[in-house]
């Protein structure tokens, strides 16, 4: 950690997720002098950059699902090819540590990317003291105390879990996404609460290594932000796969034991239920992580529900004060993040950084795999869209047969006059890859005839995109 005080910088980021790491990188590729701050520290009390996203997010449970999904291959998926296996062990220890490996690695590649660009690390908590002539002066609390002065501010403090009232996190028998990817035997039950996100990644991962995976759901459809189609599609498959899936729940008391938690809740029926778990993860959403900030000493707004107000530029009520990623308003996800700190850095530097919310792409890295981009079929209805609709199931393409894979679709809306494409929607085998084909297409506002006409390897996956395409115009060659 630097020692020099008072040390003034032209962007100092709070935060070294990666909202805060590529803007701090992107302002310093500009010819700023950039600093980031980021408290997150490792087992040894080291700097541990990359926010939730790198530690107890995206990086460490997909390690874990890749794992979770060769376990689950080998064992059920191999015999298909030929291949017998005999004495399969998992050794729960083994994944874990492999997680943490590949954790350090995305760490460490931060802290050589900062040196790269030259950006200043500081390992420690930061908070505003006060608003002074060359900008804002901000506290680095880590292992010594000093003040930094940065004449811009961006904030990318990113978000907690939240916690459920009566049942707080002890990372022990009530999981956050941090307990939940550090569980080292697998529990014979367990029990989710929220069919989110993380619940139905993490529920993925421990249900394929062997446990009896309960989800209980507030809200009476499943994944009511995806396309209906698709996530009735979902639904389906992962209650074959063995999930229990109860929508309509509500959670009554939680109760812990020693070595079990108690659940009571009341389900879509009614009926009153009670189911005992040897673990029990809660994710129910994430809360904005603003705390310590000491926001209004300089008088930072937040909004009603705590995130850092800002408009759609990422500007808050203060002038060179600036927040991005999960701590302000929009979809929580680390490339929404990126994308957000880069087009600050670059507005910043007098450029017009830019963001199209209407790409984002959403992934769900269950399998198979859920991802989009656009809108869904429910929502064109509700905005009163007259849309053309084309799917193609995995099961009529020649690669996903010989994958072995073959549940899902792609499905195309387009827009019924313009054939503008207005929204992509897979269920299927690599569909976070598939994604970004659909992505380009409509950042370039392209048609669906346009993608219908663009020659697709065979065979590939992403023929079943192509293939789609023509459906919007009736003309599929293979279904
Ligand atoms: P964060 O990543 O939360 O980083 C904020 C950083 O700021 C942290 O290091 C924190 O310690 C630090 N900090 C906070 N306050 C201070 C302070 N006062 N001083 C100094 N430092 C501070 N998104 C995807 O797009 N794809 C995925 O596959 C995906 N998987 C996920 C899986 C899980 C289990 C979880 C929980 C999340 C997942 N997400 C995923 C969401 C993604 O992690 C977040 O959207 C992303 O990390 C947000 O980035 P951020 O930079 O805004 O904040
Ligand atoms: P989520 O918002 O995805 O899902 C939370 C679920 O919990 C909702 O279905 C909600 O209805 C339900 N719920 C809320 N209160 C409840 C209650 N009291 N009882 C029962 N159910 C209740 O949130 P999640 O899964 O915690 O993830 C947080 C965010 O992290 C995601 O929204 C996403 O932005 C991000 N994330 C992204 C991933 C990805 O991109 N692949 C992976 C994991 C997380």
């Amino acid at each position: 950690m630097s020692n020099v005080n008072n040390k003034q910088f032209d962007v100092v980021v709070i935060g070294g997720g990666p909202g805060g790491y590529v803007a701090a990188i992107r302002a310093a590729q500009l010819g700023f002098s950039a600093a980031c701050i980021d408290a997150w520290t490792n087992e040894k009390g080291g700097p541990a950059p990359g926010g939730t996203c790198t530690n107890v997010g995206c990086i460490p449970s997909k390690a874990l699902l890749q794992s979770s999904e060769h376990y689950e291959h080998a064992g059920h998926a191999f015999a298909d090819h030929g291949i017998a296996v005999t004495g399969l062990e998992l050794n729960v220890g083994k994944m874990l540590a492999r997680k943490n490996t590949i954790v350090k690695q995305n760490n460490d590649g931060i802290v050589y990317l900062f040196k790269k660009n030259k950006v200043s690390f500081f390992h420690g908590h930061g908070a505003f003291l006060q608003k002074v002539d060359a900008g804002y002066e901000i506290k680095v609390s880590g292992k010594t105390e000093e003040v930094i002065v940065g004449k811009h501010i961006i904030v990318a403090t990113g978000s907690n879990a939240r916690q459920l009232p009566g049942a707080e996190f002890d990372e022990d028998l009530i999981l956050s996404n941090d307990g939940a990817l550090k569980i080292t035997e697998v529990p014979k039950k367990l029990g989710v609460i929220g069919a989110g996100v993380i619940g139905l990644e993490m529920g993925s991962v421990w249900r394929r290594c062997g446990a009896a995976v309960t989800v209980l759901e507030a809200l009476p459809t499943f994944l009511g932000a995806v396309d209906e189609q698709i996530a009735k599609e979902a639904h389906k498959l992962f209650t074959k796969q063995g999930l229990a899936i109860s929508l309509g729940v509500k959670i009554g008391d939680i109760v812990k034991g020693d070595q079990q938690v108690t659940v009571n809740y009341t389900d879509a029926k009614g009926e009153v239920q009670q189911a005992v778990f040897d673990k029990l993860i809660v994710s129910i959403g994430r809360t904005p992580n603003t705390d310590g900030l000491n926001a209004q000493a300089i008088g930072l707004q937040l909004d009603e529900r705590g995130f850092v107000a800002v408009d759609a530029d990422c500007k808050t009520n203060l002038p060179n004060v600036w927040a991005v990623g999960d701590v302000v308003r929009g979809p929580m996800l680390a490339h929404k993040a990126e994308e957000e700190g880069v087009a600050v850095a670059e507005r910043i530097a007098g450029q017009h950084g830019h963001v199209n919310f209407n790409t984002i792409p959403w992934v769900i890295y269950t399998s198979p795999e859920i991802a989009w981009v656009g809108r869904t079929e429910q929502q064109l209805k509700a905005d009163g869209v007259a849309y053309k609709s084309g799917s193609f199931p995995f099961m009529a393409n020649g690669r996903a047969r010989a994958l072995g894979d073959t549940s899902g679709m792609v499905k195309m809306l387009a827009d019924a006059t313009t054939d503008e494409i207005l929204g992509v929607h897979i269920i299927g085998p690599m569909a976070s890859e598939l994604i970004a084909e659909a992505v380009v297409a409509m950042e370039f506002r392209a048609s669906s005839e346009d993608i219908a006409r663009i020659c697709h390897a065979h065979p590939s996956l992403s023929e079943s995109t192509k293939e789609a395409a023509l459906a919007v115009d009736k003309r599929s060659l293979n279904f």
